[in-house]
């Protein structure tokens, strides 16, 4: 018999019942469920409609529900349909008749918003953490290999040498927009729905900001209707990780590309990467592979997320339970590639001397000649096309660039720029690759950093009970 049995004659189809029942993968909930509930006990006494002796029975029990699941001891009954229904029938077993009083001016539907909002709060401010821990070791490697260079590509051509940190930085910052988008996120959906109860609110003189300052919500509904049927959290935690994913899906391409025997930048620790069943040569950048296809799965998340949500009436509709899994699997997919990923670059080994010979490739001092030639005064797209020919004719020749440069009266002048490094070297405008505003560049990136590693561990405001997912 469920919670909500009285006005049925006869029981559920096993077949709805295994459509509907949401247990088996809710119940990861419970520390959320139970976090709520017990701010909504505060609420009701605070209400007087449960008086401070009910008010810590339903409270203990409550305590009790929590350690039987966190010591694995809960046993689920065939009636409990989720997780809000499975702790309340408990609490009511522990707690006696009072239990009968703990959903009171409450709905299931204001409650899981309120549960599900404390945990996608939780899992966006881990999700942030943990790209803060990459960000941390990408600017070790780049410091560790001080000095090295690689080409920068566009088209995956090569373009004009860049140092290593630049590179691995670039991805960094990425990242922490990213830390900065999920605060943000967190920061929005900071916002209790927990008094809204079924959709209309309730006449019983209930107050939401008692249980929303208990919780830690920056702030209470406005609108009960809007409070239900909201999924705006969901979406953005979902776009949030999605993007990220995508980020770090070109970094795994970029960790493919570098530690292939044709570009051989780079070459992971033994403990990152796969043997092959039957090549025994073989080293996979498998970590690197699962990083560039996870992003799929993620996007895909979002995707379907957004779909459940188009055209939804107002206000609660039980589509709405389809909300949780997309993001339990969003966030466990990405913790897992931003800890993988981590653990890769921090066991690369970058081949310094490789990259830096195709760092030194002459093709690209093609626009160092073409920026001196404009110090000198020539206008730029003439400079280019100047340029141009020499290169035209050092293709057509087969010689190299720089023996066509060094035997033109009109540009043996610029042999030096083939030297190794220089092109590099020369490189100095603001937030450019060269090494001269290296050091600049990076003590902005790490106070940056700094910075959105305070808001983190501020915004860790949520009364706590672990991990999102244990
Ligand atoms: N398991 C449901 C969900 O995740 C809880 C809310 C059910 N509400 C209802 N009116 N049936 O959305």
């Amino acid at each position: 018999m469920t919670l909500w049995s009285g006005r049925f004659s006869a029981g559920m189809d096993d077949a709805l019942w295994d459509l509907s029942e949401s247990y088996s993968f809710d119940h990861v909930l419970y520390p959320y469920d139970i976090l709520g509930s017990k701010a909504h006990v505060l609420g009701l006494v605070h209400a007087g409609l449960v008086s401070a002796d009910e008010g810590s029975a339903l409270s203990a029990a409550l305590d009790e529900v929590l350690a039987e699941f966190a010591e694995e001891r809960f046993v689920r009954a065939s009636s409990d349909e989720d997780i809000h229904m499975a702790i309340e029938r408990r609490v009511t077993e522990l707690a006696g008749d009072v239990g009968a009083k703990l959903h009171t001016a409450r709905s299931r539907n204001d409650q899981v918003a309120t549960t599900f909002r404390l945990f996608t709060m939780n899992a966006v401010l881990r999700v942030a953490a943990g790209c803060l821990e990459l960000v941390d070791v990408l600017v070790a490697v780049g410091e560790r290999n001080a000095g090295a260079s690689l080409p920068g590509y566009t088209h995956l051509q090569r373009a004009q040498p860049i140092l290593l940190s630049h590179h691995l930085n670039a991805h960094a910052w990425a990242l922490l927009r990213d830390v900065d988008r999920l605060l943000g996120a967190k920061d929005r959906m900071s916002v209790s729905p927990l008094g809204a109860g079924a959709l209309a609110g309730t006449s019983l003189g209930i107050d939401p900001t008692v249980a929303a300052i208990a919780l830690g919500f920056h702030d209470i509904f406005a609108n009960s209707l809007d409070a239900v049927s909201d999924r705006d959290f969901v979406a953005e935690a979902l776009f949030d990780i999605a993007l990220l994913g995508v980020h770090l899906s070109r970094m795994g391409e970029e960790l493919v590309l570098w530690t292939t025997t044709e570009f051989n930048f780079a070459v992971l620790g033994d403990e990152y990467t796969t043997g092959s069943s039957m090549l025994p040569q073989k080293k996979n950048s498998d970590v690197a592979e699962l990083a560039r296809a996870k992003s799929g799965r993620l996007v895909g998340n979002l995707t379907g997320l957004l779909v459940m949500l188009k055209g939804l009436p107002l206000s609660y509709n039980r589509d709405l339970q389809e909300d949780k899994e997309p993001l339990f699997d969003s966030y466990r997919q990405v913790m897992l590639v931003l800890t993988a990923l981590s653990g890769a670059y921090e066991s690369m080994s970058f081949n310094a001397d490789v990259a830096a010979r195709s760092a030194d490739d002459e093709s690209m001092v093609a626009i160092d000649i073409a920026e001196e030639l404009v110090s000198e005064g020539v206008p730029f797209r003439v400079a280019h096309e100047r340029v141009g020919q020499l290169v035209g004719e050092a293709v057509r020749s087969g010689r190299p660039l720089a023996d066509v440069v060094a035997a033109n009266p009109d540009f043996e002048r610029f042999t030096d720029l083939f030297e190794p490094g220089v092109s590099l070297a020369r490189r100095r405008s603001p937030g450019s690759s060269g090494p001269e505003g290296a050091g600049l560049q990076l003590h902005r990136l790490k106070s940056v950093r700094e910075s959105l590693g305070i808001r983190v561990t501020q915004a860790d405001d949520i009364p706590d009970k672990g991990e999102p997912i244990e």
